[in-house]
């Protein structure tokens, strides 16, 4: 894209959004109000809302017609026109037009832009410490969960820095090497944020030794405590014998020892 013709391009954006529609977000179960720009009283005329020109509501004189999917959710003020709907749901998203006759004028298009999102309940994170048994090394797996919410993006922080290219990820390795660290996970959709922490430290496994490894050195030093028992038990046989002037019967020498271990 040529830098003449962004500034171009951006113009004809801002422009397509001041003379477009009005753009509202709504929330699950709440209500929200579809506004006109009425500078005049409409009361007595013929006004109605129409979606992808499927009726809503029409009030005409005092005689009020409701689309059966929205009965006992809209309200219309009667002279300003602006839409109340109520116990909002997901699928009333889309564009909405307001159009009319009062007074025998034609009244002036409105569009409204409806999007519907569920609200962000709350937000967890936990962490797990995960040890290598091979290679001695751990490492820390964050997890974040939200409840609720459409369209939720998420964010990850480390001590209140954003965490670059941790976006809408779930799941994140912390490797603390030095002090604790905070993780906050952000959840945002249009209608709501919620976000949590959780607080982790550096995890180790002992320098240099892997849990196998730590095996093999318990075991070693265990065969050789043996081995040098025989021995001390043996040699001090001999002397003693030694100075008996005896020196013989070494097996069962041997075989005392190996019962004493
Ligand atoms: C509409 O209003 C007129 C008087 O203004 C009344 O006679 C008529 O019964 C009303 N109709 C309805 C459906 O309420
Ligand atoms: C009611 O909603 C359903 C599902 O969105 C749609 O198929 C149906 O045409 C709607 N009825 C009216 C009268 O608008
Ligand atoms: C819209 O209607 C609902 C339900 O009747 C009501 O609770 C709410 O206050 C109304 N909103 C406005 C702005 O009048
Ligand atoms: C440890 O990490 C491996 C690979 O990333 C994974 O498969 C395993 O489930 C993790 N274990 C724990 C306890 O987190
Ligand atoms: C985290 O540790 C597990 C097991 O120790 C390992 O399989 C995994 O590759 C590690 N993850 C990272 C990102 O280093
Ligand atoms: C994250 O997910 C949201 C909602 O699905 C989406 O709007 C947004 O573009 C995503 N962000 C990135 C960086 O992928
Ligand atoms: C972490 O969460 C707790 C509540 O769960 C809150 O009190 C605290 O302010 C949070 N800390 C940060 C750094 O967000
Ligand atoms: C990981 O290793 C550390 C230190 O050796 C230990 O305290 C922790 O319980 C281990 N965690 C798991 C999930 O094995």
């Amino acid at each position: 894209m040529s830098s003449a013709l962004l500034p171009a391009l951006l113009a004809l954006q801002v422009f397509n959004i001041c003379g477009g529609s009005l753009l509202l977000n709504g929330a699950v179960g709440e209500s929200i109000v579809l506004p006109t720009g009425a500078e005049r009283s409409y009361k007595g005329g013929l006004i109605e809302w129409r979606r992808k020109d499927i009726n809503i509501i029409k009030l005409v004189r005092n005689t009020t017609e409701i689309n059966p999917n929205f009965t006992g959710r809209l309200t219309m003020n009667d002279e300003t026109g602006a839409l109340n709907i109520s116990n909002l749901r997901e699928e009333d998203s889309g564009e909405y037009t307001f159009s009319g006759i009062a007074s025998a004028q034609t009244i002036p298009r409105k569009t409204v832009q409806l999007q519907v999102y569920e609200r962000i309940v709350s937000v967890q994170v936990i962490s797990q410490v995960n040890n290598s048994t091979d290679s001695g090394s751990c490492n820390i797996t964050l997890i974040c969960s939200v409840n609720g919410g459409s369209q939720v993006a998420l964010s990850w922080s480390r001590n209140g820095q954003n965490v670059a290219g941790a976006e809408n990820r779930t799941t994140l390795t912390a490797f603390p090497t030095l002090a604790e660290e905070i993780y906050v996970c952000t959840a945002t959709n249009p209608i709501s944020s919620q976000s949590n922490n959780v607080t982790v430290w550096p995890c180790r496994v002992p320098p240099g030794l892997s849990l196998g490894a730590l095996m093999s050195v318990l075991f070693s030093i265990g065969l050789v405590a043996m081995v040098s028992a025989v021995i001390a038990v043996n040699i001090r046989e001999r002397c003693s014998r030694g100075k008996l002037g005896l020196g013989k019967e070494d097996t069962s020498v041997r075989g005392e020892a190996t019962i004493h271990i």
